[in-house]
């Protein structure tokens, strides 16, 4: 998708007393785009969030959409509309009422009204609902009239913090699928936060990761899951395992590399980055490349004791202690029979081993 500058962030910053909550971020978001902030409590989601949709004014930086300068405007006269992490719906109002909230001021026939709500009410799966109040209806229920009562309003942009935080784990995968085809169908841009990493990439076209305040890397998901471009994109998305090393040789389609456990490590230059010899790395592998035997592979093997085995249906997942290396190193395996199984002895000597492409090689620190 290209990116035409709808939504523009641009040097935002936002302190509060001695924490930068927000440090000097600059984003482009398309038009239609459904893009996630992801990162750890506390990292900013919010409060960035918060400035997009004029609840909070940034200490520097412009917010502007669709062209205009937006930075200085409260949220009423904003394009956007937002979602809060503590859904808020008023508990006098009935449940069609607090969705219809927003429609009063567009002066619609009290036909066209009820039309719309039962239409939302029928979107989010609450039809018969409309009589109740809130405090008839659960956590989940209630965080989906919040939602249909923000997009009744058709904003340009829904600012959505954490919108399926409460729901059990079916009823949250099943409005992911619900969201994501609503969003593509009305077109509106979504600025989705949250701190799930798998609902941010199977649900997102763009993902942002923060971390402190900072905006680390914005991809595509499958792009930030293959290709993170420092340690803590790479250790914040997935599982991956990491051995630092210093490049030995370095030729335009291989790196050799050399690390405290191995002395040759064959790997590919990925992404744009280029090392030269002698330059610190990081040799990063997730847990998926990596596999298991009893005796040593041909290339990329260390020696490890198997330290527990955990079954997961279609796959062990395996931790091995490598000496030299703090954590134990993580490795999916198919439980297809070929490989080790949950009868393993704990502490048997193992190799694991990955191949030359297996690897992403990042810059150290
Ligand atoms: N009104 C405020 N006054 C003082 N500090 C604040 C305020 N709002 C946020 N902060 C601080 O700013 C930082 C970022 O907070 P923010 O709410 O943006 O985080 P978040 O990424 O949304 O976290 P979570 O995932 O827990 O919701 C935190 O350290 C928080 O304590
Ligand atoms: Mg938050």
């Amino acid at each position: 998708m290209a990116i035409d500058n709808f939504l523009s962030i641009q040097g935002v910053s936002k302190r509060f007393g001695g924490t930068l909550a927000v440090n000097n971020v600059s984003l482009d978001i398309a038009r239609g785009e459904f893009f996630s902030l992801l990162g750890p409590s506390g990292c900013g989601k919010t409060t960035l969030m918060r400035m997009i949709g004029g609840f909070a004014m940034p200490d520097s930086g412009i917010v502007a959409i669709d062209g205009a300068d937006v930075t200085a405007l409260p949220p009423n006269a904003r394009p956007t509309n937002m979602v809060f992490q503590s859904y808020a719906i008023f508990p006098h109002l009935n449940i069609a009422d607090n969705i219809g909230y927003g429609l009063r001021k567009l002066k619609l026939s009290a036909a066209e009204r009820e039309k719309r709500i039962a239409a939302s009410l029928a979107m989010i799966k609450l039809e018969g609902f409309g009589q109740r109040r809130a405090n008839e209806l659960s956590g989940g229920e209630r965080q989906r009239v919040a939602l249909a009562r923000a997009l009744i309003m058709q904003p340009k942009v829904l600012l959505l913090d954490e919108p399926l935080g409460a729901l059990d784990k079916r009823l949250r995968e099943a409005m992911q699928i619900e969201l994501r085809e609503l969003q593509r169908r009305l077109g509106i841009t979504f600025v989705f936060v949250t701190h799930d990493q798998d609902e941010a990439l199977s649900m997102s076209d763009r993902v942002g990761v923060m971390s402190k305040g900072k905006l680390l890397q914005v991809d595509k998901p499958k792009a930030l899951y293959e290709r993170p471009g420092s340690r803590e994109v790479a250790s914040f998305i997935g599982t991956m395992n990491f051995f630092e090393g210093r490049v030995l040789e370095a030729a335009a389609d291989s790196l050799t590399i050399e690390t405290k456990e191995i002395s040759r490590v064959a790997a590919k230059p990925n992404g744009a980055r280029a090392f030269a010899v002698g330059d610190r790395v990081l040799v990063a592998i997730r847990p998926e490349k990596l596999s298991v035997s009893s005796t040593p592979a041909s290339v990329n093997s260390v020696q490890g004791r198997l330290h527990a085995v955990s079954y997961l249906g279609d796959h062990h997942l395996l931790q091995i202690i490598v000496d030299g290396i703090r954590e134990p190193f993580i490795v999916l395996a198919p439980s297809d029979g070929k490989g080790l199984d949950e009868n393993a002895m704990p502490d048997s000597a193992v190799w694991v081993s990955w191949p030359a492409d297996g690897a992403i090689i990042l810059p150290a620190a």
